[in-house]
């Protein structure tokens, strides 16, 4: 596959932008900002998940005047289609202990909820002292499990997006804004 720029990208593939940069960028200040009111004087650890939420997580810590440990874990939840495969596992695991740490959990996008109720489960038996989460993005209706939000960026409808670091089949993760894709690159995908 012949990677694209962003203008063809944007020009031939993107059906709709649902979130343009500059109302994410505020967003993601004003998050960044009830964070570091809500943390000020915890030790506090920004777990992203990987891959999607590296972007998020890289504009809001740098919106955050606290200081916070970043760590990573992978896991997996889609292959290259945009159908949940329901098999959670971790593909990367932290490389911190969060033992009696304040623990914030900085997602690109909830969905079914399987990935987060599993990671939930995960990192409470690790006895955090607080575990929280972060989630750029809701789907409208999808959770299968409910799932608590301590801060939300936005809520979006019940569509497969890409963009600021979603992906479809590992592409449009460079995508500034958050968009909706035309199906001729899903059918192109299925010959
Ligand atoms: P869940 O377990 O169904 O909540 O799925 C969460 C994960 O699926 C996210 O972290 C994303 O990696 C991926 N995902 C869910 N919906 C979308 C989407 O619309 N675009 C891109 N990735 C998505």
């Amino acid at each position: 596959m012949k990677a694209k720029t962003l203008e063809q990208a944007l020009a031939d593939d993107i059906e709709e932008v649902l979130l343009n940069s500059e109302d994410i960028k505020c967003r993601v200040a004003e998050l960044g900002r009830q964070i570091s009111e809500d943390y000020k004087g915890k030790d506090l650890v920004l777990v992203g998940i990987l891959r999607g939420a590296f972007v998020f997580l890289a504009d809001l810590i740098r919106e955050m005047s606290i200081s916070a440990e970043t760590d990573f874990i992978a896991i997996s939840s889609y292959g290259s289609s945009s159908t949940t495969s329901g098999v959670v596992r971790i593909l990367k695991d932290l490389d911190e202990d969060i033992e009696g740490r304040h623990v914030l959990i900085i997602e690109d996008i909830l969905d079914t909820g399987l990935t987060l109720n599993y990671l939930l489960k995960n990192l409470s038996s690790r006895r955090p002292e607080s575990l929280e989460i972060c989630s750029f993005i809701v789907k409208e209706g999808k959770q299968s499990v409910k799932i608590n939000l301590k801060y939300l960026g936005y809520t979006v409808p019940n569509r497969f997006v890409v963009g600021y670091g979603l992906d479809y089949a590992q592409r449009y993760r460079n995508l500034p804004f958050i968009g909706t894709l035309k199906p001729h690159v899903y059918e192109e995908d299925e010959t």
